[in-house]
């Protein structure tokens, strides 16, 4: 049996402390954290990504406002608005949230956004910072992630890590918060030959994949520490992860259910990013 690894109580206690520090600034008489997300369309699983955000805010502290934009909105709205909130100072984050339709240019919108403010940890600036090591806003799943591992005391250095999935959001940061930490790490993608021998060499495997039951016993060994970041929705409607969770959960050495692993942990360091950045834009000291 596997140590099931609670994202849902880690994401809880982070959330709890993050809230404590907030009160101890408004008891000093500043503001409160505020996020600004902005959704674009109605894509069912955006808005509710958008609503547990919204409503994560609302339990922690925070002030949240939701832009709802229509589907078809013009370039240069969408742009207005952003600059708009680059000017506020009552904002301390921003985050667009993510597919776009089409005829908008995601990486614009993403370098639109004053990387100060940016809690996805998406602009370059941020994402080059994390590339060279120094200090920065990272992308809340990776970040949350290696919190999750840090919370079971996961042994990092000179450990095999096996990353399936080589997106901007999830895959590289990963990797990258990983060789950070001094593990040796392999990227893998739907090109890669021989998938399941690497991960069965691999002491953590994170995947990212997005297809159900992908993750079998083969791709296993009984040490190994697996992190399922995919959220996907079976025949019947109920959210499942990468991992054959049934089967592969006795054979392991630690695992994170879906839902309730990395899921919450991703919103959780959003919150934290924002806490983050208003302590910058505040000049407050970590409590
Ligand atoms: N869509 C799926 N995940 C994310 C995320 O972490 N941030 C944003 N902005 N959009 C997303």
């Amino acid at each position: 049996m596997a140590q099931i690894i609670d994202g849902k109580l880690i994401a809880r206690n982070l959330r709890q402390n993050i809230r404590k520090e907030v009160e101890q600034y408004i008891g000093q008489g500043f503001r409160k954290p505020g996020l600004s997300v902005i959704l674009v369309g109605d894509d069912p699983a955006s808005q509710i990504y958008v609503r547990n955000k919204e409503k994560a805010c609302e339990k922690t502290g925070f002030e949240s406002t939701i832009y709802k934009l229509p589907a078809d909105i013009a370039k240069d709205d969408l742009f207005d608005l952003i600059y708009k909130l680059n000017q506020d100072p009552t904002v301390d984050g921003i985050l667009c949230q993510l597919p776009l339709p089409q005829h908008l240019p995601k990486q614009e919108v993403i370098e639109a956004i004053d990387p100060g403010k940016d809690v996805d940890g998406f602009h370059p600036i941020n994402s080059g910072r994390l590339f060279s090591g120094i200090d920065s806003l990272l992308p809340c799943t990776a970040a949350g992630i290696i919190k999750m591992l840090k919370s079971i005391d996961f042994q990092f250095s000179g450990k095999k890590a096996l990353v399936i999935g080589r997106s901007n959001i999830v895959g590289k940061p990963t990797a990258i918060l990983l060789l950070n930490e001094n593990c040796t790490v392999t990227i893998a993608h739907s090109k890669t030959r021989n998938l399941a021998v690497l991960c069965r060499q691999a002491d953590l495997l994170v995947s990212s994949a997005g297809k159900e039951n992908f993750i079998t016993p083969e791709f296993t060994n009984p040490e190994q520490v697996i992190i399922d970041v995919s959220i996907n929705r079976n025949a019947t409607g109920k959210v499942v992860g990468d991992v054959d969770f049934a089967k592969v959960e006795p054979v392991v050495k630690a695992i994170t259910p879906v839902p309730g692993g990395v899921g919450p942990m991703t919103i959780a360091v959003l919150l934290e990013n924002t806490l983050i950045a208003y302590r910058n834009h505040l000049k407050l000291y970590e409590l």
